[in-house]
């Protein structure tokens, strides 16, 4: 017999199915709650206990620090695939063969020019325009240049629309950047490898080459497999619910940017590296930072520390702590502020305050520090983010797509005025 839960309200007793993921996850389905029990509804800020879809895409384990893609653990995706045949899992479900693998790059390659008149729009933001900011709109933008909406039922449609974005995302991401210092807008080399193509977008000087250290790549590879999809995190959710009104994907990814701009997500890796800067400028003082992280009365986090998910570790700010002592030493960079991280974890990892609310290092801890020591400004940490995210972000609009999901629409609970007599202006 199947399992279920029993709600008792005023005495009533109603019964809702249990639903069991293959990871053995288990939900109670409460899609009749408001039939049967006439209007009550949950409330859950933060969606803390809902869960919104069911996913064959990313399983997360919060409590033991679990993180695989499609079945696959992120460590191993992380050493050994590279960054494209992460995003074609994701987003179809398999690890490519050799040929399929190919063609993807190539039809991406097909795809990888953009609209002159881009350009304009590009010329229309000040130069001091965050990029995350611009990134966003021009991914909106490319809506106007590609107007046809998505058949979602025709599967050569899905993958066209698919291989645009994973195309001309990477080329906006650069321009973006290189608008903002000045640097004639470039489309690299098609004849590269997608991440060596895009470090080539971002830093080729008018007047040379640029050829990246391999260790560069490889270390670039790695952190964008490690944030291409985290399941349904704000920005994720965002892509989501936007697609399920039966907007087209570009728009969506544009909405799912904006989303993750936010410090307490995407944009903690630039908050991360400002907060450590910070404390280096005021003397490395790291218990004094500490004390602020635990004074409720200010309202300083540790940024880069926490998770709404996991509570034991992050699995991804294990791999890009590794990396980064590697990455740095492979460059031969001593980053001043690498020490003060070092000595922030393990304060946190000893205090008290820490251990109970099982603060850890996330993802955004370290990652700063390796880009930084890539060469990549600190206002492009974010759009890095997004660059790796992109295909999540695809393949869970995709998969709600095909899963036919509703428009989201959350309920509420009123907490307003009851009905009352409007009054004129001149008796206010
Ligand atoms: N520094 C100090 N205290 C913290 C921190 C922190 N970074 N994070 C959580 N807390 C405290 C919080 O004050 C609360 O304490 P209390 O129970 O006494 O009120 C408790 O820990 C639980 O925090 P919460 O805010 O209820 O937890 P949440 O699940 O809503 O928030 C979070 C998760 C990631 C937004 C939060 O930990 C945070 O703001 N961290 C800093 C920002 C950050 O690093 N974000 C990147 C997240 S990983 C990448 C991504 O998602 O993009």
């Amino acid at each position: 017999m199947s399992k279920t839960a029993i709600l008792e309200i005023d005495g009533k007793k109603y019964e809702f199915p249990l639903v069991e993921g293959t990871e053995n996850e288990v939900a109670i389905d409460i899609k009749s709650l408001r039939s049967d029990t006439n209007g009550v509804t949950t409330l859950d800020p933060g969606y803390k206990n809902t869960g919104s879809c069911e996913s064959a895409i990313t399983f997360l384990n919060g409590e033991e620090g679990i993180l695989r893609y499609r079945g696959y653990a992120i460590e191993d995706l992380a050493e050994k695939a590279d960054f494209l045949e992460v995003a074609y899992l994701l987003i179809f479900g398999e690890l490519p063969t050799k040929d399929e693998l190919i063609k993807f790059h190539n039809d991406i390659k097909a795809q990888s020019h953009v609209d002159e008149d881009v350009k304009r729009i590009i010329d229309g933001f000040p130069k001091s325009a965050h990029p995350m900011g611009v990134l966003s709109s021009l991914t909106s933008a490319l809506v106007a240049f590609n107007p046809s909406s998505v058949n979602v039922d025709s599967e050569e449609e899905m993958y066209n629309a698919i291989v645009k974005i994973m195309a001309k995302f990477p080329v906006l991401t650069a321009w973006a950047y290189r608008k903002r210092v000045g640097l004639p807008l470039d489309y690299g080399d098609d004849s590269l490898g997608y991440v060596e193509n895009f470090l080539k977008m971002m830093f080729k000087k008018p007047n040379g080459d640029y050829i990246p250290k391999q260790v560069i790549v490889d270390a670039l590879d790695k952190l964008l497999i490690l944030h291409a999809d985290h399941e349904q995190n704000c920005s994720t959710s965002t892509v989501r619910i936007v697609g399920s009104s039966h907007a087209g994907l570009f728009v969506s990814i544009s909405a799912g940017i904006a989303a993750l701009w936010g410090p307490l997500h995407g944009g903690a890796n630039q908050a991360v590296i400002e907060m450590l800067e910070a404390i280096k400028e005021d003397g490395g003082d790291t218990k004094k930072y500490m004390a602020k992280a635990k004074d409720k009365d200010d309202p300083f986090r540790l940024m880069g520390f926490g998770h709404r998910v996991y509570k034991n570790f992050d699995p991804r700010a294990k791999i890009i702590k590794r990396s980064a002592d590697s990455v740095l030493d492979d460059l031969g960079i001593d980053d001043p502020v690498l020490n003060i991280a070092k000595g922030l974890e393990k304060e946190a990892l000893e205090d008290p305050y820490f251990v109970d609310r099982k603060l850890y290092p996330n993802v955004d801890f370290y990652s700063g520090i390796i880009y930084r020591s890539l060469g990549i400004p600190v206002e492009m940490f974010t759009p890095m983010f997004a660059l790796g995210r992109l295909p999540g972000w695809i393949a869970q609009w995709r998969e709600m797509r095909l899963r036919k999901e509703p428009i989201g629409r959350p309920r509420q609970i009123y907490i307003g005025e009851t009905l009352r007599d409007f009054k004129p202006v001149e008796k206010r």
